[in-house]
């Protein structure tokens, strides 16, 4: 680890950590702004509710907005992708007589949101190994007369891949396309979310953008904001489409104003040049891994996540997700945080790299994994 770098996050010095993309890591001079802020609202609460968190709320939703380069009228904030799914599903008024077309590869709590609206989950399955064309192919395949929705991953959790969203969209259309883009904010480079011709694109901030947590930019397409709602309705209802969804009750808004200070904290930390670093770093840490482990590459035409990868595990390791489990605890104890995913029925193992990660942390993980597997009881 970058030990100087590590401290910033008040990261835990006793693990190594090689898993940022799952819940974030929120630098010290964030967390401290987010302390501020609620501090503000505890001094006057009144006056903080009243007179200055709609101002507070929209220059921090305007920030999202301009981070993600989407206009400031066109994304709202939300508390996480989950919501901003949930969001669209409601506003969509996807029902029991609706089907929603997810991926293999897509973050199961979407699917979840789908059936607890009682409408039916179809799923494209394309391999690891596919091409660009395969998954445009398996996404539009699974569509039919009753498709009121496309859920796809823009970087998906369990494989790291980058998905070509827009040819899925041009190829689904009329169906409207919602991109799940959890892991994209300040992780993927040269992103045209309005070019992308999709309908509803979510985003968290507090993965790799170092917001704090409950933080994400839900953009909607012109053409849907006159029906898009917020879940809970409050102060802000009867505004316009993104201010509807700035005041939701009497909750805690300090992660929100405090999104400001994230994204600055991302840019201080080195911004692009800084994710060019992390995704060279991750390319040699992949393979070291690759190399101890003596297996062969996973991929084929699907571009992989500039700060995420994974690499295969060798066969019998980790292929139900019990033994993932098994596996993430043992790797966990020896002091890795680093996930095992069982996906399709062969074991993976995912690798992240942060602005605190160097390239001892991958081999150090390459040599503990080595004796970890020789043990053997993370086969299955
Ligand atoms: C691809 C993807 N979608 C959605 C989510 C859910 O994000 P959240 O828990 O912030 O709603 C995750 C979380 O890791 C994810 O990886």
């Amino acid at each position: 680890m970058r030990r100087d770098i590590a401290d910033l996050f008040e990261l835990d010095p006793a693990l190594t950590h090689l898993n940022h993309g799952a819940f974030g890591a929120v630098p010290r001079s964030v967390r401290e702004a987010q302390d501020q802020a609620r501090a503000a609202v505890e001094r006057a609460p009144m006056r903080a509710f009243r007179d200055e968190l709609p101002a507070g709320l929209g220059d921090a939703r305007e920030a999202a907005a301009a981070f993600v380069g989407v206009p400031t009228d066109a994304a709202a904030l939300v508390r996480n992708v989950s919501e901003g799914v949930a969001v669209v599903l409601a506003s969509l008024d996807i029902g029991p007589a609706d089907e929603v077309v997810v991926s293999s590869h897509g973050y199961p709590t979407a699917a979840s949101a789908v059936q607890a609206r009682g409408a039916t989950v179809s799923t494209a399955t394309f391999g690891l190994g596919d091409d660009p064309r395969d998954v445009v192919a398996a996404l539009a395949g699974a569509v039919t007369d009753r498709t009121r929705l496309v859920i796809v991953d823009h970087i998906t959790s369990p494989t790291a891949l980058v998905l070509p969203v827009a040819e899925v969209a041009a190829a689904v259309a009329p169906v409207p396309v919602l991109v799940d883009a959890a892991h994209v904010p300040g992780a993927l480079p040269g992103l045209d979310v309005e070019a992308l011709g999709v309908d509803f694109w979510v985003g968290n901030l507090h993965k790799w953008a170092y917001t704090p947590r409950s933080a994400a930019t839900l953009w909607v397409a012109a053409h849907h904001r006159d029906r898009i709602r917020p879940l809970v309705t409050s102060w802000s209802h009867g505004l316009p489409f993104p201010a509807s969804f700035d005041l939701q009750g009497t909750v805690d808004h300090s992660a929100w104003l405090a999104v400001p200070d994230g994204l600055a904290a991302w840019h201080a930390l080195g911004g692009w040049p800084q994710v060019e670093r992390n995704a060279a770093l991750l390319r040699r840490g992949a393979e070291y891994v690759r190399t101890a482990l003596g297996t062969p590459s996973p991929h084929g035409g699907i571009p992989t996540a500039p700060c995420l990868e994974v690499v295969a595990l060798p066969p019998g390791v980790a292929e139900t997700p019990e033994a993932a489990e098994e596996l993430w605890q043992r790797l966990y104890a020896a002091g890795f945080v680093v996930p095992p995913v069982s996906f399709a029925g062969r074991g993976l193992l995912r690798l992240a790299a942060a602005p605190y990660n160097d390239e001892d942390d991958y081999e150090r993980l390459a040599a503990a994994l080595q004796t970890l597997l020789r043990a053997g009881s993370g086969a299955r």
